[in-house]
Formats: C-alpha cells, sequence, structure tokens
C-alpha cells in the first residue's frame, strides 16, 4: 500500500494537535510516511510541534516528522496540504467581532463584516500556499479548511481556477453527526443526505437511511422543539455553551422555512437583532476562545513537551475531524465517496449564476469532485444566495482591484448590515485595524495589474 507525505499548513493551530491523533488512528485506511507542519509563526508552532513529535515517536515512529517555517522544506515531498491558517490569529478575529459590534451589527467570525474583514486577510495567504505547493510538489492536493471557506475559494476559482484544491467545512459533518444520533443511528454515514447552498449558509432537504426511508419527519419533530441540541453530543469541537445556544436557536432558523433543514450559521441572517443583543461587545467568542482552547490545547503540549511523554495527557482525538481522510482516501484511493464540497455551480443549481461557489453533495474521485445536479431552488433561498453571493464576489472584486468602494458595497450588501452609512463606518475602522494585513484599497478606479 502506498504511504503518504501530508503536510499541515497552520502547524500551529488549535486543531493540530486534534488532527494528528485523529490521523494516527486511520492509519489502516490512510498510511503515511511523512508528516510535516508549516506555519508562519515559528514559535507558535514549535509548541504543537514538539508535542506532536513526542506523541509521533510514542505512536508510530516509522513516520518521518518535520516542523519547519521554510516553504520549500516544508512544500517538497508533499501528496497532500491539509490547510487551516488563520492569517492575524484570535487578535484579529476579536477584532473582526468587536469592530462591528461597536456599530450595533454581527460581530462574527465568517459571517457579516467580521467574515469579509477576515476574508481580505485570508485570500493572500491562502494563495501563497497554493503557489508553493504547486512550485515544489506540483502533483499535491490541497484540502483547504481555512476561512472564510466561501470567500476563498471565490478567490481561488477566480484566480487559480486550475489548481487542484478542495474547500471543505466541518460544520455539516457536526450537524450531521447530532443528527444521527437524534435518529438513534450509530453514524452518520448511515444517511444519504442532499443539501445546497453556499458555505456557512446552506440548507438540508432531504435525508434517508440506506434502504430509502425518510428521515426528514424525525428530525423535524426533534429540530422543532430543541432545535441541534443533543445530550452528550458526540460531537467534542462543538462543546461551549455559546455552541449550544447556537445549535437551540436552529430551532427558530428552522421555523422559517420547514421544508428543509437549516445550517446553525444562518441565524446570523435571520436573527441579527437577536444576535446582537444577545452578544457582549466586551468578551466575544474570540476571548472564550482564547481562554477555552487555545490555553488547553497550549497547556497541555506544553506539559507533553515537559514531562517528554504523554502519559496523563488530555488531548484529545478530533473524531468529527475524519472527514479530511475520508476526502484524502476519495482522492488517493478513488473511493467515490459523496461528500459536501465547495464548487462551482457549472449548471447544478439551475437557477442560480453557474459562476457561483455553491456547497452541495459531490461525488470525489481521482479527479476531483463531480457535483451532483440539484435542479431548482425555492425562491426564498435563491433571493438569499444571490445576495450572498454577491457579497463574496465583491469582496474578492475589491481584493483584486484594490477597491475601496467595490469594499464599501459588498459591506452594504451583507444582510447583517442595516444601511450603506453604517457600512461605511465599519469599513473605516476595519480599514485601520487592519493595515498590516490588507492590501491598501483606493477610493478612486485604478487598474491594479
Ligand atoms: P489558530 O490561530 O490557532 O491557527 C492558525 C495558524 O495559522 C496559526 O498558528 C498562524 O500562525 C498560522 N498562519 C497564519 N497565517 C499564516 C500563513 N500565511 N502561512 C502559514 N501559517 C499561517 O486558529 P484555529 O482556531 O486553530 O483555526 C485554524 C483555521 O481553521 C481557521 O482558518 C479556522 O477558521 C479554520 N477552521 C475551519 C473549519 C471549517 O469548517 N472549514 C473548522 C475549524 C476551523
Ligand atoms: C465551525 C465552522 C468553522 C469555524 C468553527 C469556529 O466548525 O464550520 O468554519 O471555524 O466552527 O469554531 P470556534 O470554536 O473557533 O468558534
Ligand atoms: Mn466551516
Amino acid at each position: 500500500m502506498k504511504k503518504f507525505s501530508v503536510l499541515i499548513a497552520g502547524g500551529g493551530s488549535t486543531f493540530t494537535p486534534g488532527i494528528v491523533l485523529m490521523l494516527l488512528d486511520h492509519l489502516n485506511k490512510f498510511p503515511i510516511r511523512k508528516l510535516k507542519l508549516y506555519d508562519n509563526d515559528e514559535e507558535r508552532q514549535a509548541t504543537i510541534a514538539g508535542a506532536c513529535e513526542i506523541i509521533l515517536k510514542e505512536r508510530a515512529p516509522e513516520i518521518e516528522f518535520l516542523a519547519t517555517t521554510n516553504p520549500e522544506e516544508a512544500f517538497t515531498d508533499v501528496d497532500f496540504v491539509m490547510a487551516h491558517i488563520r492569517v492575524g490569529k484570535y487578535a484579529m478575529r476579536e477584532l473582526d467581532e468587536k469592530i462591528p459590534l461597536k456599530h450595533g451589527v454581527v460581530g462574527q467570525e465568517t459571517c457579516g463584516p467580521g467574515g469579509i474583514a477576515y476574508g481580505m486577510r485570508s485570500i493572500g495567504g491562502v494563495l501563497e500556499l497554493i503557489d508553493y505547493m504547486e512550485k515544489y510538489s506540483p502533483d499535491a492536493w490541497m484540502l483547504n479548511y481555512s476561512n472564510p471557506a466561501a470567500i476563498v475559494a471565490e478567490a481561488t476559482r477566480r484566480l487559480r481556477p486550475n489548481s487542484k484544491i478542495l474547500n471543505i467545512c466541518d460544520m455539516p459533518i457536526g450537524i450531521e453527526m447530532r443528527m444521527a444520533q437524534i435518529l438513534g443511528l450509530n453514524d452518520r454515514k448511515e444517511m444519504n443526505v442532499r443539501y445546497f447552498g453556499l458555505n456557512h449558509f446552506g440548507w438540508w432537504t432531504e435525508i434517508r437511511d440506506k434502504d430509502g426511508n425518510d428521515l426528514m419527519p424525525k428530525l423535524k419533530e426533534h429540530v422543532a422543539k430543541h432545535g441541534y441540541n443533543v445530550p452528550n453530543s458526540a460531537d467534542n469541537q462543538h462543546v461551549d455553551q455559546s455552541w449550544n445556544e447556537t445549535f437551540l436557536k436552529a430551532r427558530d432558523v428552522y421555523a422559517l422555512d420547514p421544508n428543509t433543514l437549516p445550517n446553525t450559521y444562518l441565524k446570523y441572517y435571520f436573527f441579527p437583532d437577536y444576535v446582537v443583543e444577545h452578544s457582549n461587545p466586551e468578551y466575544t467568542r474570540a476571548n472564550e476562545v482564547m481562554e477555552g482552547r487555545e490555553k488547553f490545547v497550549f497547556g497541555e503540549c506544553r506539559k507533553i513537551i515537559e514531562n517528554q511523554s504523554t502519559e496523563g495527557s488530555k488531548l484529545h482525538i478530533d473524531e468529527h475531524a475524519a472527514y479530511i481522510v475520508d476526502l484524502a482516501r476519495a482522492i488517493a484511493y478513488n473511493t467515490h465517496e459523496r461528500m459536501l464540497l465547495i464548487v462551482e455551480n457549472k449548471g447544478s443549481i439551475i437557477n442560480l449564476d453557474p459562476t457561483a461557489m455553491v456547497e452541495i453533495p459531490c461525488i470525489v474521485g481521482s479527479n476531483g469532485p463531480e457535483p451532483l445536479s440539484i435542479g431548482e431552488i425555492p425562491q426564498f433561498q435563491k433571493g438569499l444566495m444571490e445576495q450572498q453571493v454577491s457579497v463574496e464576489k465583491l469582496v474578492v472584486e475589491a481584493w483584486v482591484t484594490r477597491s475601496y468602494q467595490k469594499l464599501w458595497q459588498a459591506i452594504t450588501l451583507s444582510k447583517t448590515v442595516p444601511s450603506a452609512k453604517v457600512a461605511k463606518e465599519i469599513l473605516d475602522d476595519l480599514i485601520e485595524a487592519n493595515k498590516d494585513f490588507w492590501p491598501e484599497l483606493h477610493k478612486d478606479d485604478v487598474v491594479v495589474s
């Protein structure tokens, strides 16, 4: 069996140890000969890498391990790049959330003005990773889950149309794990789903078991009462109280269109007033993550390094991240697994822009994804999606042409923003906060090559 060389880009991520443990747990399905970590923050990565090295020594000493900030070392001799970078790190996430909130607007990592700001930072970072990969390992595939995935996907469609990059999100996975639990199934893979939308902006339209029985009625009954809240969920990533509130709020999101089951992220678009009222402008999700997951993961890694052993370590395998192995296997072994990916519409949704990047089921094989046909979507979703696709396209357009005007339009068009006046105030604050990360924007039209 061929063994693969895997590079984790964003090696210093809080998710790296959980993913490394998950990869080690799946070596029988996806054998690895070399595992490398790459980050542009040497110090941050060193803590995670120091612990991962010890984990590997104990569990799979045959795997060659390297952590580096040197792109050539990192990207040479690689089969898969698993990319999860956060350009600007949590310090900038905190501003993405707090700046809009100061203006009474939703402050969120990937939705609304915060997501737009993050997108303006991520585009350059992800393009850089693609260029390194193509230079040093031209046959490799990038499995990207760096956010905001919708904007990143639109940017790579437009600027690197032939690159081997697959954009994927774990939110549907987490929700489907909860659905399986509601239904009393052992595994979400016992469900066959139909779903359409954009990233963090979609709906399940059909869920059946392997015999073709309709599972939607039972799910709807639960969601109408409890949203996606379930006791002791197997999803060990989305566990904080704020996530429970989001899963519960899916009840109200569902009520708006009881023909479908919604993605949790729609709450930011349908109930922005509620979200703002329930936000603390001084303490947002970024603060929760820095005090929670980041402290925990880095603390555990430091202990492993100090003890030169994982004994007693509380780091846990990120089981829900196994979808990344499913995706790598689909490419490596031509498994034709059915997965939700963010791909160019190209007519899958008949009544939507063919160039929109949509999240839909695809059959994935060694040549990449083959999207399934969705057909026509209802007026409600069509209207919402056209607006949101335009936001995402305008952000990329603004980045490409360095246009202040286009970015102002993008923020104005976001359903989370009440007026062009508020959009401009937020934009001007975001420009100031992001001056080390965004390209310089011009108020007059200029042509940038
Ligand atoms: P984190 O800040 O802990 O980790 C990100 C790492 O990326 C940091 O170590 C940082 O130094 C590094 N980095 C930043 N810019 C870089 C660049 N240009 N080149 C190389 N490395 C760079 O963040 P996290 O909370 O662990 O999340 C990591 C990423 O994964 C985020 O983009 C997050 O949104 C994303 N994520 C996506 C999904 C999904 O569903 N698609 C799920 C979970 C997390
Ligand atoms: C979900 C989404 C990701 C997002 C994450 C944020 O998993 O699919 O795209 O990055 O939530 O989680 P956090 O715990 O960092 O707020
Ligand atoms: Mn996501």
